[in-house]
């Protein structure tokens, strides 16, 4: 149960009944968030620091959201602005945090493995917000919950990730997650963007897109993360637009009613054209509203969980 876990590090070392308890406790808070007062006592007297040293929109504001609907106080750090630009190390700015009595970090950090590090530093949880290009835990839990509001179930569905898969934490958190819930998943960017031996993690490899969105249910859309990138890997970004970008010609082709997912931000006109995001934004907005609901169920459930509160 993931009640009886300190933190939530990454979906690889939960178990399938762990993610659908996740799953299943979203969809109370997503209630929650439809009433006119949405706020439960759930997390009343817990402080939870946030920490992000790397920028963010979506999950940054949602996990602020979450923990507010929840009750709990909230620390917002952000490491451009604070001692760290004095040389002082991760360790010691968490310990000072907790030391001011918190009960819960949330990080971002672009160091793969830095939350694994917290984790051994600190008496609290440590909730991975995207830890480099290693995990976006809850990340695949919100594009998760979307899919199961669309489809009903995980499992056989058909689901293509597609773009920057060797530097992407969202594509990593997603593999695990849909592997774990009975998917078939399929990888597919240009030669250099695909990890060695990703097949190792149970899916599917090809640079042909036709052929990848070919009677897939959906395909989640990757930006190109070249912040993370030691080297140019495509020839242009209006290659890779052609080549790898979804556009309506696409979409058309690979049969009627793929769902397209992404995880923002978003590059229009790169991966996804300006008429694909727009026709699909109802989907894209469902997952950052969904986003709230998931990250209230994972601070709730690292809490103690429980039946959740009215
Ligand atoms: N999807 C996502 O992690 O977006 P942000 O970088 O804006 O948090």
């Amino acid at each position: 149960m993931i009640s009886q876990r300190k933190s939530l590090l990454g979906i690889r070392e939960l178990d399938p009944d762990e993610i659908l308890e996740i799953l299943d406790t979203a969809e109370s808070f997503k209630e929650v968030q439809s009433r006119e007062i949405k706020k439960v006592p759930a997390l009343r007297g817990v402080t939870v620091a946030n920490l992000f040293f790397e920028n963010s929109t979506r999950t940054r504001s949602s996990f602020e959201l979450a923990e507010k609907r929840l009750s709990a106080d909230v620390l917002n750090f952000s490491a451009s602005t604070s001692s760290v630009k004095k040389g002082e190390s991760l360790r010691d700015t968490a310990k000072n945090i907790e030391a001011m009595s918190t009960n819960m970090i949330v990080m971002r950090h672009g160091s793969a493995g830095a939350c694994h590090f917290l984790d051994r530093h600190v008496r609290g949880s440590v909730i991975n917000a995207g830890d480099g290009q290693h995990e976006h835990p809850t990340q695949a839990l919100l594009d998760a919950s979307t899919l199961r509001e669309i489809f009903g179930e995980i499992e056989g569905l058909k689901i293509v990730i597609l773009g920057d898969i060797e530097h992407s934490r969202v594509a990593r958190s997603n593999i695990h997650l849909l592997t774990k819930l009975g998917a078939k998943v399929t990888v597919c960017g240009p030669p250099t963007m695909l990890p060695v031996e990703i097949e190792r993690l149970g899916v599917t490899r090809t640079s042909d897109v036709r052929t990848a969105l070919r009677n897939a249910d959906a395909v989640n859309v990757l930006r190109i993360q070249f912040e993370r990138q030691q080297e140019p890997l495509i020839p242009s970004i209006r290659e890779y637009a052609q080549y790898f970008g979804i556009t309506e010609d696409k979409l058309r082709e690979s049969g009627e009613g793929i769902t397209v997912l992404h995880p923002g931000p978003i590059n229009r006109g790169t991966e996804i054209s300006h008429k694909v995001a727009e026709d699909h934004s109802d989907v894209i907005l469902r997952q950052v509203s969904n986003g709230v609901a998931v990250r209230m169920a994972v601070l709730y459930l690292l809490y103690g969980g429980g039946e959740v509160p009215s």
